[in-house]
């Protein structure tokens, strides 16, 4: 009949690469017919979520026919205490990938430069391509440790975002503070510096900072937060921004209304309380990171000492492989080409029990192959 068709996405669209989520253990059961199928593929909390956000998520039922609070206020209030920050300073967001693609929409235009440190989380990339602003990775130096002079170098007249993900999701390794403040100087508010502190709870180096520190001291940075990882609810999807007051009503801007959840803003306000939960959570994290390291060793393969509840570990030039036959024997893991680390895989923390069935897998798998 001749139809035109006129309906074509923005050509940014076509620099979007489809983000790559971990298997759902339901999936992984079905496809292989397993029974024992554990996740160590998302940096989830293997304690599973804070007793404290579940009960006054069933306290909160009953009040479903009303509208979230918009603002919400007792969240930020109950951050705002945590951290020693004015709630004005807070957003709250559907998850951090939110504040992520918030950020972007607010201040990239379109040929805007974001720096992002290369390998690490690809949602920054997703929010610059989707503002039409241009991605410039700025490689690790060795060990996968944080080239400062490098981030520095990479600065020009068009850089507007810099992400600093620390500890960075998939090598585990975090900025020093003193990198910190030389970066924070020599960019001197020319740009947005983003910390992305998503793993900052399990961070426990005395040169680690989540960057909130310097936006009490004024600077015109942000630090991202999530209550997916040390509260375990990332089912309900809430992370939070803190920066100064003028960069947080920019963001603003660009919010949704209800972007934040009742139920989510009831766990997450709760969540943030449970001292009990976080202080178990970080010391199941720690024995488990030391006992991943132990299999690795006893393997004697490679990894990078992790400063979040993940590990890198260097399986060599069989890492496709690796990763599929862990996962047709019910181990999920990440493998590392997605980062352009074809011979990694990024294995979750999860509890006593999960790491030691991933090591004896593991450990079975390497042997078949000498
Ligand atoms: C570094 C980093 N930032 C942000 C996020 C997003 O967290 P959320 O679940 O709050 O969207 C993740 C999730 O894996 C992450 O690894």
């Amino acid at each position: 009949m001749g139809q035109t068709n006129n309906i074509k996405p923005r050509k940014t669209l076509g620099a979007i690469e489809p983000y790559s989520p971990g298997k759902p253990i339901w999936e992984v059961q079905k496809e292989l017919g397993l029974e024992r199928v554990i996740k160590l593929a998302s940096n989830e909390n293997p304690l599973g979520p804070s007793p404290k956000a579940l009960e006054a998520i069933r306290n909160g039922l009953a009040e479903l026919n009303r509208y979230p609070d918009a603002d919400a206020s007792k969240l930020k209030q109950a951050i705002a205490e945590e951290y020693n920050v004015a709630s004005q300073q807070i957003i709250p967001t559907n998850g951090a990938d939110e504040l992520i693609t918030l950020i972007s929409e607010a201040f990239l235009e379109p040929g805007d430069e974001v720096i992002v440190p290369s390998p690490s989380f690809s949602e920054y990339d997703f929010g610059a391509h989707i503002m039409g602003a241009a991605v410039v990775p700025v490689p690790f130096a060795e060990d996968f440790q944080y080239d400062v002079d490098a981030l520095i170098a990479a600065i020009t007249e068009k850089t507007k975002l810099i992400y600093i993900c620390t500890p960075n999701n998939p090598t585990g390794t975090y900025i020093a503070k003193a990198d910190i403040e030389k970066l924070v100087r020599a960019v001197n508010g020319a740009a947005l510096i983003v910390f992305d502190a998503a793993y900052s709870h399990f961070a426990e180096d005395e040169d680690y900072t989540n960057g909130i520190e310097f936006i009490q001291a004024g600077y015109p940075v942000l630090t991202l937060q999530t209550f997916s990882k040390i509260y375990g609810i990332a089912g309900v999807r809430v992370g939070y921004g803190i920066a100064p007051e003028f960069i947080i009503q920019a963001i603003l801007k660009v919010k949704e209304p209800f972007n934040v959840n009742s139920l989510a803003q009831i766990a997450a306000t709760a969540a943030i309380g449970d001292t009990e939960h976080v202080r178990a959570s970080q010391s199941v994290n720690k024995a488990g990171r030391e006992q991943l390291y132990k299999i690795f060793d006893s393997l004697g393969l490679s990894y990078t000492k992790s400063m979040g509840n993940f590990v890198l570990a260097h399986v060599g030039p069989e890492g496709e492989k690796i990763y599929k036959e862990l996962m047709s024997k019910g181990v999920i893991v990440r493998y590392g080409k997605t980062w352009g680390l074809p011979e990694h895989i990024r294995v979750s923390v999860g509890t006593p029990e999960e790491n030691a069935f991933f090591g004896e897998v593991l450990t079975g798998l390497l042997a078949k192959q000498v």
